[in-house]
């Protein structure tokens, strides 16, 4: 009994550090169908027949069509997909099956359902890459507005912006990349020709300019393509160590030890000339420690700061949001300073809703405030992103400067649901993600 404690610990464990992103989830076969785009032009009638059955559970939502200008006619599929012939049985009730089952008939489901936490609507925590290997019938489902699926949702009346926002080093990270692969040796060139960018099915792609740049045009920076970040396994190691290179005759049964080539401590034996000894691995490149260290680590710093085409890492404050246009243009609830949030402040950090709408649960993090875009996006919208250095920090306009990522912040991360504005204290312990403790307000000021 008492021997089993510390297995029954670690799968405990185990079963918490499982995120959404675990690619052990096998995905469900789904037949799904391609709703119509949104059409530029329709009747009100047309557009009301697009949202009936929605309507039946979703009785009552901020802005009907997320704009504010109700000249703009959209019924809820032409934007999410799904069946609006579907009613709310006379009567039923969430918890009862017949509800749960129309819910199911309605919406578009997902392949990943433990990783979507289905039926759950918030956004889970930790999604990374997840949106790559989901259908794209179902990512328009819970955002429309993102980037792979825009183009039906949102472009038959703003295909120019799309476009632009593909484009864009918000979406693309090519600085990050660029500057990266420059001074870490992976990429002679300092004019950049990495950029992230994915296909409406989630695969790699390269952007190409549909202007060719003339002299002027590349004078100014202006590139003809950028191109995905090969696979990390596929590239041999730059380093200059003989250990990253493959031997000759001796190959030990043993597997090196990463940063330990010779583990058992024998005398080296001699090798064909030219020929390493001491290596990091028996087999080819992608394995033990033979790989592109800042290859890989450019690949994960992708997941840290999952740019516009991935959700944010939605933990704690300041990480809320969603992909896409919906990234700045749907408030999420990140921060309680007037100064960074305006009249967002007021619904406090934990990324919870205030919606109309009675389906959404309140008290869950993880749901934009409300069903509604806005052109005043507030700086802590922005922040999201902008909080460390590969994308641009921007704290110092808070008044704020960058965490060392050494100091000890173990009492940082604390998440409160006040709505109340932040003392000095609080506003310090909020700032910072447990993981990616990069901004801390006053930190510096303090020591
Ligand atoms: C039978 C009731 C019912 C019907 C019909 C229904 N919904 Fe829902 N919907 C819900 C409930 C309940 C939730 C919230 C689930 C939760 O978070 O627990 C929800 C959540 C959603 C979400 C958020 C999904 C996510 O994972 O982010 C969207 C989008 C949505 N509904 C759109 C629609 C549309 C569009 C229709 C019509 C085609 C529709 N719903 C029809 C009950 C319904
Ligand atoms: C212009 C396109 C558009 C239309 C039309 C539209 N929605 Fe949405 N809806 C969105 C976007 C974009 C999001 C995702 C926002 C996010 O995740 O930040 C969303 C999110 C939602 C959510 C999840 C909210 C939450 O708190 O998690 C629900 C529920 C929903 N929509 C229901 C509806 C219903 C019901 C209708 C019709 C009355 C409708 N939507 C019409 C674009 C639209
Ligand atoms: C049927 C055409 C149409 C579709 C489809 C459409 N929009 Fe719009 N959108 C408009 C118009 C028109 C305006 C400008 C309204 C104004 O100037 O008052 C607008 C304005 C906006 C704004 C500015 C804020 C606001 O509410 O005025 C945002 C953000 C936006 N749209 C995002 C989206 C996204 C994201 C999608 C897809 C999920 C989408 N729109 C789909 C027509 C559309
Ligand atoms: C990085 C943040 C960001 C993203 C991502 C983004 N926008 Fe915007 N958008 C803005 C800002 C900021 C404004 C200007 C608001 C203002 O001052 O009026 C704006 C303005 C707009 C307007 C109003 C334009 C006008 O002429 O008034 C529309 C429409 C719009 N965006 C649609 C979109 C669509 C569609 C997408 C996704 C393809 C998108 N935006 C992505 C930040 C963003
Ligand atoms: C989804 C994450 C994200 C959000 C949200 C975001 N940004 Fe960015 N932004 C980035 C990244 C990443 C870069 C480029 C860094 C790089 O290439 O390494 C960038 C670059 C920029 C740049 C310089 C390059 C350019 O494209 O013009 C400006 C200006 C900028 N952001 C402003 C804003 C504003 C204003 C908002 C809020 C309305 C905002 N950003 C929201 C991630 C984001």
């Amino acid at each position: 009994m008492t021997r089993r404690l510390p297995l029954a610990l670690a799968a405990i464990a185990l079963a918490l550090a499982v995120r959404a992103d675990s690619g052990a989830e096998k995905p469900v076969a789904r037949a799904h169908v391609t709703h119509a785009p949104a059409p530029e032009r329709q009747t009100p009638g047309e557009a009301r027949a697009k949202s009936d059955g929605c309507m039946s559970c979703h009785t009552a939502t901020d802005r009907h069509t997320m704009h504010q200008n109700p000249a703009v006619q959209l019924g809820c599929t032409d934007c999410h997909g799904g069946d609006a012939a579907v009613e709310k049985p006379r009567g039923a009730e969430r918890k009862d099956p017949a509800y749960e089952e129309a819910l199911a008939r309605s919406h578009v489901l997902p392949r990943y359902p433990l990783g979507w936490k289905w039926p759950s609507s918030a956004n889970p925590e930790g999604s990374y890459t997840l949106l790559n290997r989901e259908a794209p019938e179902y990512i328009r489902f819970i955002n429309p507005g993102d980037l792979r699926v825009a183009r039906e949702a949102c472009g038959a009346c703003h295909l120019p912006i799309i476009q632009a926002s593909e484009r864009s080093l918000m979406s693309t990270s090519a600085m990050l990349w660029g500057g990266a692969a420059y001074n870490n040796g992976i990429l002679p060139y300092k004019r950049y020709i990495l950029g992230e960018a994915y296909t409406r099915e989630g695969i790699g792609a390269t952007l190409v300019n549909p202007v060719k740049p003339t002299d002027f045009l590349v004078a100014k920076g202006i590139l003809p393509s950028v191109t995905a970040l090969p696979a990390w396994e596929t590239i041999p190691p730059a380093d200059v160590f003989r250990v990253f290179e493959r031997g000759g005759r001796v190959i030990s049964s043993l597997f090196p030890e990463i940063g330990l080539p010779n583990n058992t401590g024998i005398l080296q034996r001699l090798d064909e000339p030219g020929r390493p000894d001491l290596k990091q691995s028996n087999r080819g490149p992608g394995t033990g420690s033979r790989i592109a260290v800042p290859v890989i680590n450019i690949t994960k710093t992708r997941l840290n700061d999952p740019h516009l085409w991935f959700l944010g890492t939605n933990e704690q404050p300041g990480d809320y949001r969603s992909s896409g246009c919906s990234a700045c243009h749907t408030v999420y609830a990140n921060d309680r300073d007037e100064k960074h949030s305006g009249v967002y402040a007021k619904y406090g950090h934990a990324g919870e809703t205030a919606t109309k709408d009675p389906t959404i649960p309140r008290g869950r993090s993880g749901h934009p405030i409300r069903h509604e875009f806005t052109r005043a996006i507030p700086s802590s919208q922005c922040m999201v992103c902008h909080m460390h250095q590969p994308n641009v920090f921007v704290n110092s306009y808070y008044g704020t400067i960058m965490w060392d990522y050494e100091s000890d912040a173990r009492t940082c991360g604390r998440r409160s649901r006040s709505t109340r504005a932040p003392t000095r204290r609080g506003r310090f312990s909020s700032a910072i993600p447990r993981r990616r403790r990069s901004a801390a307000s006053g930190a510096t000021r303090n020591s």
